[in-house]
């Protein structure tokens, strides 16, 4: 692979770590099993020197200028720009995203870093009425070092999200990508530096999330968490930071609802409704993977999905296909586990079922996208979050019972709803327990928008101005005027 490099270490003080004595693991190619890289197994050790590097970068990061600050942002995302193809090409073969993901989430990373660039120079505190004999104002400040744990399934968006924000607010980072999908975090920290970026204001630790993510979230030197992953590893992370008082953003994954009224725009349902399962082969916190359907259209969208999933064409990113392998070993095993359970609970396969084999799908991760129907929500592959291309669909009669049924689960991250009926839109919108719902389409929410969960999906907003509040902290200074 010419793209890629044979190894890819932490990044600390804008240097990578060397091969030479590096504790290493392998990292491969979900689309057909082979090696791609060697990435640094790194621990306390690495945690340690990136805290003091961000905590010595920090002082003057903080009191740049706003407007220095976003400049040095804006910097990042050109360059981002002007790498994508690298980029897209990476993580197509480190995550197997096919190319279009890839390029989104590429897109997405750059323009992240473009929205919180333009915030830079406009934070600004309030002024408080104490009265005439005092005055009073709020100062905005940062927390110093924030700890960003990213999974895998969009790694690259993952850390930009996490990383731009915390920037722009003055604070400087540390983060731990995923341990199968190191390598774009690495080249984010790379193009951050030739950007401009001081050295420190970002580094990486690479490693497992027991070594590396572990000691980075209980390092004294830490003043901030994000976290977006499973809920039990969220559970520990939470703990972890009860030790240093350490605020947090959980962002937990989801089961979301995607309800189709009777009054739906029935051919965007459809297809928004299936692009809302399939998109990165289900590997998607927000993804819609609870399908309400009304009684009267449930066969009729069956079928809709069921012909366009048959158009799905599986392959590795880096060729034309639609679809890309499941990311980690660990992912692949679970959805199958779940195949098999939807089958045993009762659930009828539309299409899909298996693994999926074939020319060109040897030694990969592939999974058959797949329709479950005859699906009650008390189900496990209702309940839980598969995290692959799976859709179970669910009848319902009226919408007091689509609203029970959507909210009839302990995530909390996303919903979707299909009607025409603008009173309805508006009143289930309300009802529905999750932090972010669109209306006749799905992932209506962009970067602009706050993004995070009720419920067990977890707490704190990520995206638009409310991730900037989210790595700021309120100090108020009072005087008296005597
Ligand atoms: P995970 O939550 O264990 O891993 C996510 C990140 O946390 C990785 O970077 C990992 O190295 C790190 N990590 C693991 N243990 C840690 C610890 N003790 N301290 C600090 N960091 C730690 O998720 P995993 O096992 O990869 O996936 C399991 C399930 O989690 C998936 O099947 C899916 O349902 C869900 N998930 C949800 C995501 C979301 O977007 N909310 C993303 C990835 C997974
Ligand atoms: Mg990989």
């Amino acid at each position: 692979m010419s793209q890629i490099d044979e190894f890819y270490g932490s990044f600390i003080d804008g240097r990578m770590a060397s091969a030479t004595g590096a504790d290493i693991f392998e990292s491969y190619n979900p689309a057909n099993g082979e090696v791609l890289t060697t990435i640094q197994a790194g621990g306390a050790a690495e945690v340690d020197e990136a805290v003091a590097s961000a905590k010595a970068a920090f002082p003057a990061w903080r009191d740049m200028p706003g407007v220095e600050k976003g400049r040095i942002l804006l910097a990042i995302s050109e360059k981002i720009k002007e790498n994508t193809d690298r980029l897209v090409a990476l993580e197509s073969l480190d995550n197997g995203k096919s190319r279009m993901d890839a390029q989104f989430d590429v897109m997405t990373s750059a323009r992240y870093f473009e929205y919180y660039a333009g915030v830079a120079d406009k934070l600004a505190g309030e002024t408080i009425p104490l009265g005439e004999t005092h005055i009073s104002y709020t100062r905005s400040e940062p927390f110093g070092v924030t700890a960003h744990i990213v999974p895998w399934n969009a790694a690259f968006q993952q850390a930009a999200r996490g990383v731009a924000p915390a920037l722009v607010a003055g604070n400087t980072a540390v983060v731990k990508p995923a341990e199968d999908t190191s390598v774009t975090t690495v080249e984010l920290a790379k193009i951050a530096l030739e950007a401009g970026l001081p050295p420190g204001v970002l580094n990486v630790v690479t490693g497992l999330g027991k070594d590396a993510g572990a000691s980075l979230v209980s390092h004294p030197g830490v003043g901030r968490v994000t976290f977006t992953g499973s809920v039990p590893t969220g559970q520990e992370i939470m703990r972890a930071s009860a030790e240093h008082l350490n605020p947090l953003t959980l962002e937990l994954g989801g089961k979301a609802p995607n309800i189709i009224f009777e009054d739906a725009p029935i051919e965007a349902a459809i297809r928004g409704s299936l692009m809302a399962i399939n998109i990165n082969a289900g590997q998607v916190c927000a993804a819609g993977s609870r399908l309400l359907v009304h009684r009267s259209l449930h066969d009729e969208v069956v079928d809709g999905l069921v012909e366009l999933n048959r158009k799905v064409v599986l392959g590795p990113g880096t060729s034309d296909a639609t679809m890309g392998p499941i990311t980690t070993a660990a992912q692949y095993q679970k959805v199958q586990e779940y195949l098999q359970i939807g089958k045993d609970e009762g659930a009828q396969v539309a299409i899909g079922g298996n693994v999926a084999t074939g020319e060109g799908l040897e030694g990969g991760q592939f999974i058959e996208p797949t329709i479950f129907t005859g699906v009650d929500n008390s189900m496990r592959i209702a309940q839980e979050e598969i995290f692959g291309p799976v859709l179970s669909v669910i009848p319902f009669e009226t919408e007091e019972e689509a609203v029970a049924i959507a909210n009839d689960t302990k995530y909390g991250l996303t919903a979707g709803l299909w009607t025409q009926n603008l009173g309805r839109a508006h009143r289930v919108a309300a009802q529905i327990e999750a932090g972010q719902v669109s209306v006749n389409d799905f992932f209506a929410g962009g970067i602009q928008a706050p993004f995070g969960g009720y419920k067990q999906s977890g707490f704190g907003r990520e995206k638009g101005m409310h991730a900037v509040s989210e790595y700021l902290q309120t100090k108020t200074v009072s005087m008296k005027l005597s």
